[in-house]
């Protein structure tokens, strides 16, 4: 049974079904982490839980210190990690309240600290990213969702911009013909951070609202507040339902 981490974003700063065990704090060579560490127990496997956006959510996207997080998660023990994420909606079947699974990224951001490969004394490491999320890890979600016969998407390419500004709508329609369907800030450095640490990752993305220019009016918080609230109680219920079924779907020789 591998010990799952939860970067909680926008709108998951807790999840209340799990039993505390305790608060974490720590310290690594790239500073401090959003938040501590929660380390708590659901049906008899170890859950870490950290909040991207820090707890109570003050750090904006391009000011998360992705490396020290992912350091932090190393560090408490997590085997795989299921990230969080709010975005925005690109293509038709993207619509708000809804989940996706995503299967590839594109980085729009810049100026982050991307990597743990970056000192000049140390031999240049390339790794694989063709497949950034875990493909079992997204598998097992998906059928979990599908058993609780949630109405999620199970694919889509998640594009990750700087923020914290939302996009223009021609850089929406840019994405698009990219291949975007999805629109966040944090997908990355996050995700190739956790390969390089050799941590299995997948996305649970929770639209939020139609992405710029898809729909009639602008952006609001009260509509994104609104769909995060739907969207992050079937997040909730999916989670638990994973961390009910994951020992089954397991080698029980993998541990
Ligand atoms: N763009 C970028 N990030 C987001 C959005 C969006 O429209 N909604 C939620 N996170």
């Amino acid at each position: 049974m591998k010990t799952t981490a939860i970067i909680g974003g926008s709108g998951l700063t807790q999840i209340e079904s799990i039993n505390i065990i305790e608060q974490k704090t720590y310290q690594t060579p790239y500073g401090s982490p959003s938040s501590a560490c929660t380390i708590g127990e659901f049906n008899g496997q170890k859950i870490i839980f950290l909040a991207r956006h820090g707890d109570p959510h003050t750090i904006a996207p391009h000011k998360i210190n992705y490396r020290a997080n992912l350091w932090a998660l190393k560090q408490a023990g997590a085997e795989q990690i299921i990230a969080v994420a709010a975005v925005g909606g690109i293509t038709p079947e993207m619509y708000p309240a809804r989940i996706a699974i995503p299967e590839q990224i594109i980085d729009y951001s810049y100026g982050r600290k991307h990597t743990f490969f970056a000192e000049d004394s140390e031999a240049v490491h390339h790794i694989d990213f063709t497949n950034p999320y875990d493909p079992d890890l997204r598998q097992q979600i998906i059928q979990n969702a599908e058993n609780l016969q949630l109405n999620i998407q199970a694919d889509g390419v998640y594009g990750c911009t700087q923020g914290p500004r939302l996009e223009t709508s021609a850089e929406i329609t840019r994405m698009q013909r990219d291949g975007c369907d999805l629109v966040g800030m944090t997908g990355m450095p996050e995700a190739a951070l956790a390969r390089e640490l050799e941590i299995p990752y997948a996305c649970i993305a929770v639209i939020a609202n139609w992405a710029a220019g898809k729909s009639a009016g602008e952006i609001t918080m009260p509509e994104i507040i609104k769909n995060l609230e739907q969207g992050m109680a079937d997040t909730k219920q999916l989670l638990q339902q994973f961390f009910l079924t994951t020992p089954s779907l397991q080698d029980p020789t993998d541990d």
